[in-house]
């Protein structure tokens, strides 16, 4: 009933506003359970998007609009966990302890877990799984679990997933999308496209060791709580998974290694970058007043430069010092101690603003995707010191671009760092590169948001579009791999040998009996 007021609302409104009549009026459930800020900034610019096309949205997350905003209801989760890293952020020493692959991905699976348990628990949530209310869409972050792929399953909706990173190796198998580890750099490893033997070693190992603990530390636990939650009838995750439409992946060919995509998985890397917005002034005044250009340094939104040891905070402030650029670094507390002259702080940096300004000549950077998919937009070289997740796949992307060096944490020195920034600051190739890659990306017949709404309505449009999936989804692995194939033919030319060598055989021996006759003779 809500549902049908809802559609005679939005045609109303669509008569009154003539808006196209394309407009397809969907009520979307948008569950985004991370309580990583980041996330939520890639998906936001998609969710105000859908709005401006007249759908109505229903949003779980920890970020709720600060103001009322029109077809736009928050279930705000804010208050759902006791500590909350997105607030404090994270710790450079906490970050260290995540360099071990095998801890980060039991980190990593173990942390799906416990959103999928906090998050169902939530009063707010477990109203919702109760509740008769009507979507036409589901939305899912397929990140870390696969917890609330049964929201979609309860309200017979079309299933959507969204990764805000390159794709998750366990993103693949649903979509049977190809995921060959010859080329396809999993994303836990500090590799691009170009890998030797070793490295496609490495890059093997870490896409099945990942898979293993995922499945052990954040599937099987999970299957559990969902069982608890939406009752003991709800079909097993990977079956629901294999049910979603379509994946819109924060990826792009330009940036990130060239791989193949079935129709259903959807590059829209750069899609969080907001229309190009005025500076505050001080910040202009800066950027402009810079003879030498700038140097933009900034950890991100989780990280916390602030939290750097002091050896190393000084290593950078004696660099910086010596330069005569300007430097502008995002630091989150009041006070620098022994801040040169020619830096200066700020708290939160609107980042895409200042990439834009032209007198940016380098990123100095923690390799955070959103900030590598913005240096590729408009064309900064970066100077990246990676430290944890997807740091260093992202870092090694822009690497094989040629616009990217890389500085390593425990080689932090004031010598270091100059070398560093003088080797992209005074090599024009870094630039050169920087502008030949924001060239390619943006080169595109639609924007990313554009690319990523249109899918979407694609899919509605055509009743979760099931064409667009590939038959691999249904094959069994050994199908899929031609292990069945290949038995039969490896089995049918051993029996032809075997016969053949047995033919011989025959041939031979009854050539013997005759010989033995002629030297009776
Ligand atoms: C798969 O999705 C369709 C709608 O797109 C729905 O009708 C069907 O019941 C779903 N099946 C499962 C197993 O979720
Ligand atoms: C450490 O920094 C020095 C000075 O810039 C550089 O020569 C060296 O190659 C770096 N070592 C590593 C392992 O990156």
């Amino acid at each position: 009933m809500v549902h049908l007021a809802a559609q005679l609302l939005c045609l109303s409104v669509l008569v009154l506003l003539q808006v196209p009549e394309d407009a397809l009026c969907a009520r979307f459930l948008v569950i985004l359970p991370t309580h990583v800020k980041s996330h939520f900034i890639m998906l936001e610019p998609y969710l105000k998007a859908l709005i401006a096309r007249q759908h109505e949205l229903v949003v779980v997350s920890h970020f709720p609009q600060k103001e009322p905003v029109a077809h736009y209801t928050d279930i705000s989760l804010e208050d759902s966990l006791t500590t909350s890293s997105s607030e404090t952020g994270l710790s450079i020493e906490h970050v260290q302890s995540l360099k071990n692959p095998l801890l980060n991905a039991i980190n990593l699976a173990k942390y799906g877990t416990h959103t999928c348990e906090t998050v169902l628990s939530h009063p707010s949530v477990k109203k919702l799984i109760v509740s008769d209310e009507k979507f036409d869409v589901v939305v899912n972050e397929i990140f870390h679990t696969d917890c609330f792929l049964p929201f979609a399953y309860k309200f017979k909706a079309i299933s959507i997933g969204i990764s805000t990173s390159v794709l998750m190796p366990w993103a693949n198998d649903r979509f049977g999308n190809p995921d060959n580890p010859s080329y396809i750099p999993n994303i836990f490893t500090p590799h691009s496209d170009q890998m030797n033997f070793i490295e496609r070693i490495e890059n093997v190992l870490t896409s099945v060791l990942y898979k293993i603990i995922y499945h052990f530390f954040s599937d099987c636990p999970t299957q559990q709580l969902v069982r608890e939650h939406f009752g003991q009838d709800i079909p097993d995750l990977a079956e629901l998974a294999m049910n979603t439409s379509l994946l819109l992946v924060n990826s792009h060919f330009s940036l990130n290694a060239p791989r193949p995509l079935v129709p259903s998985v959807v590059e829209i890397g750069g899609l969080h970058i907001p229309k190009p917005k005025p500076l505050p002034q001080h910040l202009q005044e800066y950027l402009d007043g810079a003879a030498h250009g700038v140097i933009y340094f900034s950890l991100g939104s989780m990280l916390q430069s602030k939290t750097l040891p002091d050896d190393k905070r000084d290593a950078f402030l004696q660099a910086f010092s010596e330069l005569p650029h300007h430097i502008l670094w995002k630091w989150e507390a009041d006070e620098l101690p022994g801040q040169p002259k020619n830096v200066l702080t700020e708290k939160w940096c609107p980042q895409s603003d200042i990439l834009r300004h032209p007198n940016v000549l380098v990123f100095l950077s923690h390799g955070g995707l959103l900030g590598a998919l913005e240096a590729a937009y408009y064309g900064v070289p970066v100077v990246g010191i990676p430290f944890y997740g997807d740091q260093r796949t992202n870092l090694a992307n822009l690497g094989a671009r040629g616009m990217a060096i890389q500085l390593q944490y425990n080689n932090i020195t004031k010598q270091s760092v100059l070398d560093a920034l003088h080797t992209v600051l005074y090599q024009p190739r870094y630039l050169e590169n920087a502008r030949r890659t924001s060239h390619i990306f943006r080169d595109r017949p639609q924007s990313a948001l554009d690319t990523a709404v249109f899918w979407t309505e694609y899919v509605i449009r055509h009743g979760g579009a099931p064409h667009l999936q590939s038959a691999a989804v249904k094959l069994a692995w050994y199908q899929y791999l031609l292990i069945d194939v290949l038995t039969l033919m490896l089995g049918s030319v051993l029996i032809s040998l075997l016969a053949v060598r047995k033919l011989i055989r025959v041939l031979l021996s009854s050539k013997k009996v005759p010989k033995e006759k002629d030297k009776q003779r």
